[in-house]
């Protein structure tokens, strides 16, 4: 009895079927009301007893490997109609979503490259500066406004530390390492006390840039900035001076460029005045030369700053300052054909 089940424990264990219906055939011809294994159970019970354990054992043996068998055949044709039939293999495919560089970043870099092609550098410095590098160093008077509670974030324990208001604090950083010739540019972030609103927000960019040689005069200044407007804005742009004040400069002026969505005729945006405030600039004042330790009898410079955010709104007419930091993919979306 022992050969016949070897022979069907064999038998069963290379059959193989291609549909439902074959493996169907093959449980009841061994699992069935009438089938083999019955068959067996029948014939166990003539074994003499002393043959029981081990016929017995085989016997249950070959009962479960046909179980297995008929498991596994099944599953195996589930798998295969699972991966034939649901898939198209004609059909496009996913789409990746490919992320796109944020407004800010691309102005940034835009207005980086137009004063690379000036030769100006590139510097950077900490956002966590000092009283000397923010403002003692550029010419603010002890009491002025700007060093009050109401515009710079102190760290409380020690007012002398300080988030930079300005990146003119870079600029005092490289002229207190180098000697002129100086042209270079700070790009960073910077951070002012104000309350958040459509037109400010407590944290914002800049780039800002020196020039330091001899002879530097006011028209340079004025042709490096006509160069800048025109290739940020256009060639038709043009630009206008108004006198100003900072103190680290002298003269200082504000520049506005015509409004290039009216063209100087008038509209919302410029607040009916065909002009738009971008940028603030001037002579370096010999005092700030001086606390740097350059010659200021032998040298002088220009220096101008402006925000990313504005320009990026002029650009590109966004009206809230805000949609730059809460990061809407809505928004973000609209900048890819900028990258
Ligand atoms: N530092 C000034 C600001 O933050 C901008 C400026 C830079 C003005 C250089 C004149 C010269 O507003």
């Amino acid at each position: 009895m022992i050969d016949k089940i070897n022979k069907y424990l064999e038998e069963s264990k290379s059959f193989i079927a291609d549909n439902l219906e074959e493996i169907e055939a093959f449980r009841i011809k061994y699992l069935g009301k009438k089938g083999i294994i019955n068959d067996l159970f029948a014939e166990f019970k003539n074994v003499p007893r002393e043959n029981k354990k081990e016929v017995g054992q085989k016997l249950n043996e070959l009962k479960i490997s046909l179980q297995e068998k008929i498991n596994t055949l099944k599953n195996a044709l589930e798998e295969k109609s699972d991966s034939h039939s649901d898939i198209d293999l004609s059909l496009p495919g996913d789409p990746i979503h490919m992320g796109t560089r944020h407004p800010l970043s691309i102005v940034r870099n835009e207005i980086i490259d137009i004063f690379k092609r000036l030769g100006f550098t590139i510097s950077e410095g900490p956002e966590i500066e000092d009283d000397w590098h923010v403002f003692s160093a550029l010419n603010f008077p002890e009491e002025h406004p700007a060093r009050d509670m109401q515009d710079t974030f102190f760290i409380e324990k020690n007012p002398d530390i300080l988030l930079r208001t300005h990146t003119s604090s870079v600029q005092v950083r490289v002229m207190e390492k180098s000697q002129p010739p100086i042209r270079t540019i700070s790009p960073g972030r910077v951070f002012r006390n104000e309350a958040i609103s459509a037109r400010a927000h407590c944290i914002f960019h800049q780039v800002e840039g020196l020039y330091i040689d001899e002879n530097v005069s006011f028209a340079d200044l004025k042709q490096t900035l006509l160069y800048f407007a025109k290739e940020m804005f256009g060639e038709q742009t043009k630009i206008r001076l108004r006198p100003s004040y900072f103190p680290f400069t002298e003269p200082s002026a504000e520049m506005d460029v015509a409004c290039n969505i009216c063209h100087g005729k008038g509209c919302n945006v410029c607040k009916y005045t065909g002009w738009l405030e971008i940028l603030g600039c001037g002579m370096v004042d010999p005092n700030v030369l001086d606390s740097c330790k350059i010659d200021s009898k032998k040298y002088t410079g220009f220096a101008f700053g402006m925000g990313i955010e504005r320009i990026a709104m002029l650009k590109y007419g966004i009206n809230d300052l805000r949609l730059y930091f809460e990061n809407d993919v809505r928004f973000l979306n609209q900048f890819k054909s900028a990258n």
